[in-house]
C-alpha cells in the first residue's frame, strides 16, 4: 500500500557546547540516527542557546562547526534531514521575541534548570538565561514539530513549549502543532563511571566520570578500567549494584546483548575482564564516528557547504510559520 499520509515530524537540537559524551551518543545521537528513517526530522547546532554562558569567541566558532560535524558523523544524512546551525536562520530569534510577550514571568520563574544554572553562574545571571525555555519553544513551534526527543533534564521546558502554543492557540486559532515528548525504545541513560548514581555529564570536573564521543581508545580503556564497580565481583544487573548496572547498560547498547545473555557470558568471570569487554565494546562504536567526523574536519568548506544549504531549507520552512503568527497577531507584512 502506498503511503500518501504525510510523515510525522520530529526537531531536536544540540547545545553547542563542549564534545558531547557517550551518554549523549546513546541516550540521543544513536536514537536522531534512527528516527531519520522513519520521520521527517530538523536537527539543528542551538549555538544562540549556547551564549546564555559567556564563550570565548575563537573556542566558540570551532565548538559551533564541530558538534555541526558530529552531527553528520554520527551518520545523519543533510540529504534526508534538515541539519543546520540555529543561527544561520534569524527567524528563530524573531519568534522567541514574539512568544516572550505570550509567556509569563511566573512560569519561567519555575524553571528548574534556570534555578540550577543562576546559582551555577550567580555572576552572570542574564536575562537570556532567563527566557532560553521561550527559544527553545521557538525552536520547535517554528517547523510545527509533533515531536521532540529529550531527556528528563529538557521536560519541563518542552511543557512550557506545549504551554506557550496552546495559550497561543487559544487566542487565535490553530497555529502551532503543539508538540509531544518522543518515548523512543528504551534510551540508554549512561550514569557517570565514576558516581554511578548521577548522570554521566560532561561538566563533571572529575574527567573519568565521563567518556566523551572524541576520546581515543587508549583513554577509553583507562577510564572503563577505573569506573566504580562493586564488590561482589558478579556481573549482573540488580538493584544497588549502580556501577555494574550502567557497565551492563553501555554494553547491552554496543554490542545488542540482552542482559540474561551478558550475565551467561561473564559467568564466573572477574570485572577487569567486563570492563575491558565494555571498553572494546565502546572504542568500536565510536570508531566509525570519529573516523567520519575526522574527515569532516578536514573539509570545513563541505561542512559549510551542508549547513548553509540546510539553513536554506530551515529559513522557508519557519517563514511561513512566521508569517503566520505575524498575521494573526496584527502586523503589517
Ligand atoms: N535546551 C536543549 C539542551 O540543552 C537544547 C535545545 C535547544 C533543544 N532547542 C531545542 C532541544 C529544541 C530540543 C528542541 O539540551
Amino acid at each position: 500500500m502506498e503511503n500518501t499520509e504525510r510523515k510525522k515530524k520530529i526537531l531536536s537540537c544540540v547545545q553547542a557546547s563542549c564534545t558531547p559524551t557517550l551518554g549523549n551518543y546513546l541516550g540521543a545521537f544513536k536514537n536522531w540516527k534512527n528516527m531519520s528513517e522513519d520521520y521527517d526530522c530538523c536537527y539543528a547546532v542551538a549555538d544562540l542557546h549556547a551564549i546564555t554562558v559567556r564563550q570565548d569567541p575563537k573556542q566558540f566558532k570551532k565548538q559551533i562547526l564541530e558538534m555541526y560535524a558530529i552531527l553528520l558523523s554520527i551518520g545523519l544524512d543533510p540529504e534526508q534531514s534538515i541539519v543546520f546551525i540555529q543561527s544561520h536562520v534569524p527567524q528563530h530569534s524573531q519568534l522567541a521575541w514574539l512568544l516572550n510577550c505570550y509567556t509569563q514571568f511566573g512560569e519561567m520563574s519555575r524553571m528548574t534548570q534556570f534555578k540550577d544554572k543562576s546559582k551555577a553562574h550567580a555572576d552572570n545571571v542574564n536575562v537570556g538565561l532567563f527566557t532560553y525555555p521561550v527559544l527553545m519553544a521557538a525552536d520547535i513551534l517554528l517547523y510545527q514539530a509533533d515531536f521532540v526527543p529529550v531527556g528528563a533534564d529538557q521536560k519541563q521546558h518542552l511543557e512550557i513549549a506545549r504551554d506557550i502554543a496552546s495559550r497561543f492557540n487559544g487566542i487565535y486559532g490553530n497555529v502551532f502543532t503543539l508538540p509531544e515528548p518522543f518515548i523512543g525504545k528504551e534510551g540508554a541513560r549512561v550514569m557517570s563511571l565514576q558516581e554511578p548514581t548521577k548522570k554521566m555529564s560532561k561538566s563533571d570536573p572529575n574527567v573519568k566520570g565521563f567518556i566523551s564521543m572524541l576520546d581515543k581508545p587508549e583513554t577509553i580503556m583507562k577510564k572503563m578500567r577505573s569506573a566504580v564497580t562493586d564488590s561482589e565481583a558478579c556481573v549482573r544487573y540488580a538493584d544497588g549494584k549502580d556501577g555494574i548496572n550502567n557497565l551492563m547498560s553501555i554494553y547491552s547498547c554496543c554490542t545488542g546483548l540482552s542482559y540474561e545473555q551478558i550475565e551467561k557470558d561473564f559467568a564466573g568471570k572477574g570485572y577487569g575482564d567486563f570492563k575491558t569487554a565494555v571498553g572494546e565494546a565502546v572504542v568500536e562504536e565510536l570508531r566509525p564516528v570519529q573516523e567520519k567526523f575526522d574527515e569532516y574536519m578536514k573539509d570545513p568548506k563541505y561542512l559549510m557547504e551542508c549547513a548553509q544549504k540546510g539553513a536554506e531549507i530551515a529559513r522557508r520552512i519557519s517563514q511561513r510559520t512566521l508569517d503566520k503568527v505575524m498575521k494573526k497577531i496584527g502586523f503589517i507584512l
